[in-house]
């Protein structure tokens, strides 16, 4: 029978115990721009986050599957026929399902997990695991999948089997994101592009501490008013209205949702197209704004930080990141300043009575 326990975090080598086993790694991910597009076909710009998830993989020959997560202190353990898990061990689980579905015969294994990926901030913690686990199995089992494929596999186990409704952009990122370049992506035909960073700039991450509350149900609303406003306009998606006139003839909240997502496609594909820091960080701030006005997804916190980042000299912008409904912001800085610019909004917003947390830069990592 299934069953998640408690247990104190292991090293690989400690749960592996002296077997051969593999290891593959992935990162989270921060959205520079481009929020909410990813499910109206759209365009975005993330970048892969220094701080990974590593899974390392040994065959058994027990049947069943015995999954460690070092970061949780937690295990789960079932038989082969069993259903999917739930908690963390239903993301791994996923992905060798759909694997099998695809005709991999994967045999029983113990997987171990181990991450300084920080879980549920809007980092995308849960991709990186996705993502991560597949690249495990592919490397273990020599599956021909490509990068494009598999992160679009990682995508459907989060849909089917962690019964998130999400797009693509976070398994995207995670499989084809570096740290250092910003992915550009279209979310409809997914061509990707790896462009750089503006000139003489870093960003700062900053977790507000505040749960995303609401979100699934928050998400699957706005995804179902964007369906709904795509279909009033007579277009596939919003990606491809023309003409913004159209949009402000529709009813309130559509109007304002549709506004959202078209002007975001705007903002990404100008900033896609070569701007200096100072204009890169300006459509951070007005997508910010819209997605605060418009779209209705920020929270007191994250309008806070945002407002303080701003203020900070050497900030070109900012603006929450994710799906949004509490979770992290990103700001755009003068290269150089951004531990300090960080360090000290967080102190000051925590001096306030908030819990926030830098997440980059990270000391720890960098
Ligand atoms: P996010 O993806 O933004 O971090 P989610 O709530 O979508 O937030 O995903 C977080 C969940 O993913 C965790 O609650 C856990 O179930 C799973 N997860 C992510 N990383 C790990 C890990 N290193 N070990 C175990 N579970 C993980
Ligand atoms: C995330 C979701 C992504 C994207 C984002 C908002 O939570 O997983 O697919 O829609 O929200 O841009």
């Amino acid at each position: 029978m299934t069953a998640t326990l408690t247990r104190p975090p292991m090293s690989a080598a400690e749960f592996f115990a002296g077997r051969s086993f593999i290891q593959a790694s992935a990162p989270g991910r921060v959205n520079l721009l481009g929020e909410h597009t990813d499910y109206n076909d759209g365009f975005m710009l993330p970048i892969a986050t220094p701080q990974r998830t590593t899974v390392s993989m040994a065959v058994v020959s027990a049947p069943g599957y015995r999954f460690h997560s070092a970061t949780l202190g937690s295990e789960a353990a079932f038989g082969a026929g069993e259903d999917a898990p739930s908690g963390f061990a239903r993301y791994i689980f996923g992905c060798i399902r759909l694997l099998e579905a695809r005709g991999v015969a994967v045999p029983p294994l113990q997987v171990h997990v181990d991450s300084n990926v920080p879980l549920g901030t809007g980092l995308s913690s849960s991709a990186a695991l996705e993502v991560a686990t597949l690249r495990a199995l592919r490397r273990l089992l020599a599956v021909e999948l490509d990068d494009v494929a598999l992160a679009l596999l990682a995508q459907q186990a989060e849909i089917a089997y962690a019964g998130v409704n999400c797009g693509v952009m976070d398994q995207m990122a995670s499989s084809l994101a570096d740290e250092v370049s910003m992915l550009f992506l279209d979310a409809r035909t997914l061509a990707t592009k790896l462009l750089p960073l503006p000139d003489a700039a870093e960003i700062i991450v900053i977790d507000s501490g505040v749960a995303r509350k609401l979100e699934t149900s928050k998400y699957n609303e706005r995804r179902a008013e964007c369906e709904r406003a795509a279909s009033m306009l007579g277009v596939p998606a919003l990606r491809d209205v023309a003409d913004i006139k159209a949009v402000e003839a529709l009813p309130e909240p559509i109007r304002q949702r549709a506004r959202h997502v078209v002007t975001e496609n705007w903002r990404v594909l100008e900033a896609a197209g070569g701007v200096d820091a100072a204009r890169f960080g300006q459509l951070m701030s007005a997508s910010h704004a819209s997605l605060r006005d418009d779209y209705q997804v920020s929270v007191n916190a994250l309008d806070t930080l945002v407002d303080m980042l701003c203020a900070e000299d050497g900030v070109h912008g900012a603006r929450l990141t994710g799906a949004g409904f509490g979770g992290a912001c990103v700001a755009l800085c003068r290269k150089g300043s951004a531990a300090a610019i960080g360090g000290k909004v967080v102190e000051r917003f925590n001096a306030g009575g908030g819990s926030a947390g830098l997440l980059l830069p990270n000391s720890a990592i960098q």
